[in-house]
């Protein structure tokens, strides 16, 4: 049985934090705990009520911490496992969740189960990751490392080379390396992660984000069926907390939620996907150059583009939620593309989807890409969405009291750079809008994670001048989005027959046609509205 996903989902909006670059507190040019805590005030104002933390625990640093040493303890360059505790406690008493970020794929090649699974000596850890039975036997379509242990063998890797894969088996045994996933070897490294789970669930925390949650079982093709078995399994822990959320770095929400009991998963930007359709379709050679994003105002996209693979998504994530982000910490900040309406208009459709909305730090106020920035802890080009949060335009825009030099990376202190400060008080502010979109969501049930979504426009039965407009509604709202450059006008049947405007970013209209159930929906160039609509009948 699956286990139902808890209620607080319903109406969550989550911050996502990358800890190096939000708040530093002790003036080493890295961000800490205490500095989440001390701005928890402010992450509520912008309505959020759920938080996840990337990695902060112990770790060399090579992949900005998600090459872990050690799963139970936090790294120092944060603070102590109190800190985190307090943490968890302040983020509560505020109404806020926090999700921790859990790799289970792989650890440091310096976490102390390597070091022991790499000696040649045969111990508890030795079948703890992927190894072949002869150096020289390499792992076929597989990248692996050999040359640095002691062992008579080679290891397989799960992302860089400082990562080596953990081993949770292979779906057919093909080598006499190979385990099977039921094996004893790789139900112990089962064990060990839910001890993990248990140890922070235990400690305050409310669930986690789960890094490349589909690639446990290795050669596992197809459906992913052995891995979302490992996944029902490490889910039992969750039993024990019916209170904690799951979220999978999968993208396929069908594997993820129904197969592998995920509460939610997210929609990553790939190629060829809604999201990357609506976003950022400028790196698609599938649709040549030019940015063709349905926000951008000369895009060309249009929402057929798009809606079968996100109607088909949303079908997928019955029983669970898609996870929609702003961006994150592998992504380029939405601001690299888009305008300010742009964005605007992407970020209320991305909280009025059905699912759970991802805020990340900084898109809030429209913080910038950073080009050609040289790489930090593994970042290459994702480094230009990590740098420190922009408070205010004090020393280091409010981020640290070090020096510029000593930061973790450099502040945007470019012409225009945005900050929290300056925008407080700006109801034209990209800030303000997003907290009355995150207040509207609060308030109205139509904007709930599960409440009823029906796209209207485009359909068999509508009339319009414009590819580009889409209609949809949720529960008793009304929503439509123009993002050309021109006006679009539509009329479609419908049963709704008032309709009063609740948020409004241009100019819209919407009013019944008499004397038939048609409404037309006119939205001025760039334009997003949502309407509060009630039945005639
Ligand atoms: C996905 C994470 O989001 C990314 O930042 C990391 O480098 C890889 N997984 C490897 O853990």
């Amino acid at each position: 049985m699956t286990r139902p996903s808890p209620a607080w989902l319903r109406s969550a909006v989550f911050y996502e934090i990358y800890p190096q670059s939000f708040q530093d507190t002790n003036g080493d040019g890295i961000g800490d705990f205490q500095g989440i805590i001390d701005r928890l005030d402010y992450i509520r104002s912008l309505g959020c009520n759920a938080l996840w933390i990337n990695p902060c625990f112990d770790s060399p640093f090579k992949d900005a911490g998600y090459d872990v040493r050690d799963y139970k303890k936090t790294a120092p360059r944060y603070g102590t496992n109190e800190d985190l505790y307090r943490l968890f406690d302040e983020a509560h008493r505020r109404g806020i969740r926090v999700l921790l970020d859990l790799v289970p794929g792989h650890t440091s090649e310096e976490h102390p189960w390597f070091v022991e699974s790499g000696k040649a000596s045969p111990n508890e850890y030795s079948e703890r990751y992927i190894w072949t039975d002869f150096w020289i036997k390499g792992i076929k379509g597989r990248p692996y490392i050999g040359g640095e242990c002691e062992r008579n063998g080679v290891y397989m890797l799960n992302f860089f080379k400082c990562q080596p894969a953990l081993n949770y088996g292979f779906k057919e045994k093909t080598e006499s390396w190979q385990h099977l996933p039921e094996d004893p070897d790789c139900l112990a490294t089962r064990a060990a992660m839910k001890d993990v789970m248990r140890f922070w669930l235990s400690h305050g925390c409310d669930g986690f984000r789960v890094d490349m949650a589909d690639s446990l079982v290795k050669e596992d093709d197809g459906n992913k069926s052995a891995t979302c078995a490992v996944w029902r399994d490490l889910l039992t822990v969750l039993d024990e907390y019916p209170e904690a959320a799951m979220v999978a770095e999968w993208s396929n929400p069908a594997q993820a939620i129904a197969g592998a009991g995920f509460d939610m998963d997210f929609i990553l930007d790939h190629p060829g996907n809604c999201y990357n359709a609506m976003l950022r379709d400028y790196e698609n050679a599938a649709t040549g150059p030019g940015d063709h994003s349905y926000f951008k105002k000369d895009g060309g996209c249009a929402p057929e583009d798009f809606l079968q693979d996100l109607l088909a998504r949303c079908c997928d994530a019955q029983g669970g939620y898609l996870a929609w982000i702003t961006c994150n910490h592998d992504t380029p900040r939405p601001s690299r593309s888009l305008t300010l309406r742009e964005r605007e208009l992407a970020f209320s459709v991305l909280m009025t989807l059905p699912g759970v909305p991802f805020l990340y730090y900084g898109d809030e106020i429209g913080m910038r890409y950073q080009e050609e920035l040289p790489t930090k802890e593994g970042g290459y080009t994702r480094t230009g969405s990590r740098t420190p949060m922009q408070w205010s335009c004090e020393k280091n825009m409010g981020f640290s009291e070090a020096d510029a030099e000593a930061l973790y990376l450099p502040v945007d202190h470019q012409p225009g750079a945005p900050d929290v400060q300056s925008q407080e008080g700006d109801p034209a502010s990209l800030l303000a809008t997003v907290r009355k979109l995150t207040a509207l969501k609060a308030q109205e049930p139509g904007l709930d994670a599960d409440a009823e979504f029906t796209s209207l426009v485009p359909s068999a039965s509508h009339n319009t001048d414009s590819r580009r407009i889409w209609v949809y509604r949720r529960g008793d709202l009304l929503i439509a989005v123009n993002p050309a450059g021109e006006s679009a006008i539509c009329t479609f049947p419908s049963d709704r027959l008032t309709a009063k405007a609740l948020f409004l970013i241009g100019t819209a209209e919407c009013r019944v046609e008499p004397p038939c159930d048609t409404l037309t929906v006119s939205m001025g160039p760039q334009s997003f509205c949502i309407w509060k609509t009630e039945s005639a009948r």
